[in-house]
């Protein structure tokens, strides 16, 4: 058994997306569907494991994805938390959070909700707006902008267990406007409906950073916003950083510019008003092993000598944030 993407399809079904369920489920089947991960059954069974509630009027704005322990719950229905916090375990990594479900706090390797503090007061405003998430992880913040007022935030990630971890939240919630499919941006069609595209920590794992942000561009409506977050070098419009191998350890990293090369490659992609908003060093305190990520972090990927440097000796990673229209 696989996780069912239906409730996406029968959401969809009265929106513009409709007219893309045709090419969506075609590209489910072949990288999904017909793609077994080789720890589906271990993980269908920790899902089905998990506690069988609904819980009502869940406030998503807190910073903490908050999934509450319902009060007054009878005395058969008790939850043991330790079996509770093991069955949650069989889902680690957890690496964007934190959460809260059911009584178990979840403080996952990312503070995602630092992140999303600094990019929320320059993104224009959600309410009502139907928005998508490229290389969303486990959909932390699909919930984060149902709290700031988006009516649909559909998210895209093929890292199967990011999956599993999505619908440990989903299968608590009644029907909400939050999606997740496991796809890759490359299988999505040119939407053209999105009001906001966020694409967060993934243009550097592209090979191919323009044609990435025209695929960025043609999901988005005309007039839609484009928020881009990556990693960037210090440096003029002439400074982009190739990697030689790996980057603080990371071996899929191609393409690392400096903000003024990045607004001229947003520009050259063909959007308009770019604008860099955020300029942000990642620290210790920010991506950090926990609990429930216990392999390494940044302490490890950086120089321990120098904290301002990489293991291979690049800067260490500072993210900026730009905002761009199509
Ligand atoms: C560094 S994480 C960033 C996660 C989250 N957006 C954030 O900012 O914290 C990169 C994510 O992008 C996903 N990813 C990698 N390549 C992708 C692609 N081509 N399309 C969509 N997602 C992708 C990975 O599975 C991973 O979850």
């Amino acid at each position: 058994m696989t996780i069912s993407l239906d409730a996406f399809f029968q959401a969809t079904v009265d929106t513009d997306l409709v007219d893309h369920h045709e090419a969506l489920q075609g590209a489910l089947q072949e990288h999904y569907y017909d793609k077994a991960h080789g720890r589906t059954e271990e993980w269908d069974q920790a899902l089905a494991a998990l506690p069988e509630l609904t819980l009502d009027n869940v406030d998503f704005t807190e910073q903490r994805v908050t999934l509450p322990l319902p009060e007054n719950l009878p005395t058969d229905e008790q939850l043991d938390q330790t079996q509770l916090k093991d069955n949650l375990m069989a889902f680690k990594p957890w690496r964007k959070g934190p959460w809260h479900y059911l009584g178990i706090d979840i403080d996952t390797e990312w503070r995602s909700d630092w992140k999303w503090q600094r990019i929320l007061p320059h993104v224009s405003n959600l309410k009502g707006r139907n928005v998508l998430d490229i290389g969303t992880g486990n959909g932390y913040f699909l919930y984060q902008m149902l709290g700031a007022g988006a009516n649909m935030a559909i998210g895209i990630d093929p890292t199967r267990i990011f999956l599993y971890q999505f619908h440990a939240a989903q299968r608590l919630l009644p029907a909400n406007g939050a999606h997740l499919l496991p796809l890759r941006s490359e299988h999505l069609p040119a939407f053209g409906c999105f009001d906001t595209v966020f694409c967060l920590g993934v243009l550097y794992h592209r090979r191919s950073p323009i044609d990435h942000l025209r695929e960025l561009m043609s999901y988005l409506r005309p007039g839609g916003e484009l928020v881009l977050e990556t990693i960037v070098v210090p440096g003029d419009e002439y400074t982009i950083l190739v990697p030689e191998d790996r980057y603080a350890k990371m071996a899929n990293v191609w393409f690392l510019p400096s903000t003024a090369a990045l607004e001229n490659l947003l520009r050259r992609a063909g959007f308009k008003d770019v604008r860099t908003v955020d300029v942000n060093m990642t620290s210790l305190d920010e991506q950090q092993a926990t609990e429930w990520m216990t392999f390494h972090s940044l302490e490890q990927f950086l120089d321990p000598e120098n904290p301002e440097l990489t293991a291979e000796g690049y800067p260490a990673p500072r993210r900026a944030t730009l905002i761009a229209t199509r």
